[in-house]
């Protein structure tokens, strides 16, 4: 009999596997996720510029939450992931906003039950939703769009599956030039990986309005989109 792969909670709730990935994920000058989520935090600040509840699911050690954070002085956090590890880590680097970010251990195909709250002006997530197949995909957006104040965006930087002959051009020019230093270790992704496609059918279909890959480079995307006024 096959023997059922352990879910993405559970490979990340493992420390070893936690600690490893942690210590592969660039810092500093060599993120190259810092351009996107630094758009986020502008477009947001353009039309929303006093957010007052942001929250970040599947958060790590908090990195995107951090961006806004700093963006919004006068704003509140909240961190959420199914990982101790993570959170541990988060505690740290999260330390200096002090008591402004809230921490709540849970699984983010359901953010009710995780106890991340209503009335959010900013949803954000990254690098975790292509964990999900398109079905919860689209439940996560439905689950995380009910949890927007009227107006309120939700930000999602995450992987996406390419067309075919995408996939070959982005792998031999990515293997070519732009391979990490130290590879992150190896774990479940939902193959095939949700499309572009997925992720605007799925945003649209939560209800949001003013869908758009804001920003995106080889296999991730920046997808934003916000919940109607009134
Ligand atoms: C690749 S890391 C990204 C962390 C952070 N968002 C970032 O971009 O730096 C994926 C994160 O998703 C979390 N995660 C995976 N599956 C989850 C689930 N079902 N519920 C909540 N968190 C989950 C992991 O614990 C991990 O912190």
């Amino acid at each position: 009999m096959r023997q059922q792969e352990p879910s993405a909670a559970q490979v990340w709730s493992d420390p070893a596997f936690a600690t490893a990935w942690l210590g592969g994920d660039p810092q500093g000058e060599y993120d190259l996720l810092q351009l996107p989520r630094t758009i986020a935090a502008q477009l947001v600040a353009d039309e929303t510029p006093q957010p007052q509840l942001i929250v970040d699911i599947a958060s790590g050690a908090g990195k995107f939450l951090s961006v806004l954070l700093t963006a919004f002085p006068e704003a509140r956090g909240v961190w959420m992931d199914v990982s101790d590890t993570m959170l541990q880590q988060a505690r740290k680097d999260l330390a200096g906003f002090g008591d402004r970010v809230y921490f709540t251990v849970g699984d983010m195909r359901a953010l009710r039950a995780a106890g991340v709250p209503d009335g959010a002006d900013v949803v954000l997530s990254s690098r975790a939703s292509h964990h999900l197949d398109r079905a919860e995909l689209h439940a996560f957006y439905a689950e995380a769009a009910g949890l927007l104040a009227p107006g309120g965006w939700l930000a999602n930087l995450d992987h996406i599956g390419p067309e075919d002959i995408w996939d070959r051009r982005y792998r031999s020019v990515r293997r070519k030039h732009w391979s990490p230093r130290k590879p992150a270790p190896a774990h479940h992704h939902n193959y095939p990986l949700t499309s572009v496609g997925d992720h605007l059918d799925g945003y649209r279909a939560a209800g949001l309005t003013d869908v758009d890959v804001a920003w995106k480079a080889f296999y991730t995307c920046l997808f934003l989109g916000r919940r109607p006024q009134g």
